[in-house]
């Protein structure tokens, strides 16, 4: 198995009642890209992130994580939900999904906690090792806050916040886990057009400067060319074509899914 390949997802299904949200879906996410899931409402995009992160059992299929030591491969379905954060996987939701009532700096470091080592006893008295984990969970999230720029609204109740700030927050609670793979549901949505190109400098940087790859389900085509390595198209539950933005977005079937006709295709490749 190639070691450029980070997580491997093989032949996916899954199903909730009558319906197959994810069908027979096989994608590889390599080292150090963003790869971005694009599709209809209800194509099964967000269903895939819930798969990955263990909120859902798939009904076929296997996701394989090769992020550990030395990329051995490791069966993500047999992990327990709450050990993926820990393995190096980390998310944001399509509804922003942030304590409301804390601050930002509260927030990020609430998403740092995967990293607590230290066991109760050496909770309950402090100890050096504690003391340690507590400075550097500071230390990340007072360097997230500078990436993104957040150092306005560090002390500010995440209630009060604009949306769009909202979620540059979510993002930044993300990265304070340190993850090697970041799964994005929808980062623009709900933001303007000056919010939108904001956010394609954040995923850029996070690529870029820190080397993470970026797994992202999203509906602005602009941002999508943008930013994206590869795009997987998906409707009703099955791939319809993976490759480059261009080639994807300009693919018959692709176009076919979104506006129902084959005629529309100038009007798509004029949003990418
Ligand atoms: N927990 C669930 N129980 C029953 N059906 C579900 C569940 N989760 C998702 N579905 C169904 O699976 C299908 C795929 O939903 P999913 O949320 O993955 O779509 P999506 O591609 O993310 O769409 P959108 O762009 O609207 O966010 C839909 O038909 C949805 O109703
Ligand atoms: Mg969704």
């Amino acid at each position: 198995m190639s070691t450029d390949i980070l997580l491997s997802a093989q032949d996916l299904s899954v199903r909730f009642g009558g319906v197959l949200a994810v069908n027979k879906v096989s994608f590889e996410v390599r080292r150090g890209e963003v790869f971005t899931l694009i599709g209809p409402n209800g194509a099964g995009k967000t269903t895939v992130f819930n798969l990955i992160s263990r909120i859902y059992n798939p009904t076929t299929g296997s996701i394989t994580w090769h992020g550990g030591e030395g990329g051995a491969p490791l069966a993500l379905t047999q992990q327990a939900p709450h050990a993926i954060a820990a393995l190096g996987i980390a998310r944001t939701f399509q509804n922003i999904e942030l304590f409301e009532h804390a601050t930002v700096l509260h927030n990020l470091l609430i998403g740092r906690h995967v990293h607590r080592k230290t066991g109760f006893w050496s909770e309950v008295f402090f100890t050096q090792a504690t003391r340690r984990a507590e400075i550097e969970a500071r230390e990340t999230a007072e360097r997230v806050i500078e990436l993104l720029d957040l150092q306005h609204h560090r002390d500010s109740m995440v209630a009060g916040l604009p949306y769009g700030v909202r979620k540059v927050v979510e993002l930044a609670r993300a990265l304070c886990t340190e993850p090697k793979l970041l799964l994005l549901d929808e980062p623009s949505s709900g933001l303007n057009v000056e919010e939108t190109a904001d956010m394609a400098f954040w995923i850029q940087d996070i690529q870029q400067e820190l080397g993470i790859s970026v797994l992202m389900v999203e509906h602005d085509m602009s941002l999508v060319s943008k930013v994206s390595d590869r795009v997987l198209a998906m409707n009703q539950g099955e791939v319809l074509a993976m490759g480059s933005p261009r080639e994807v977005q300009s693919d018959p079937k692709v176009v076919e899914a979104y506006l129902g006709t084959v005629d529309d295709v100038s009007s798509l490749r004029r949003a990418a």
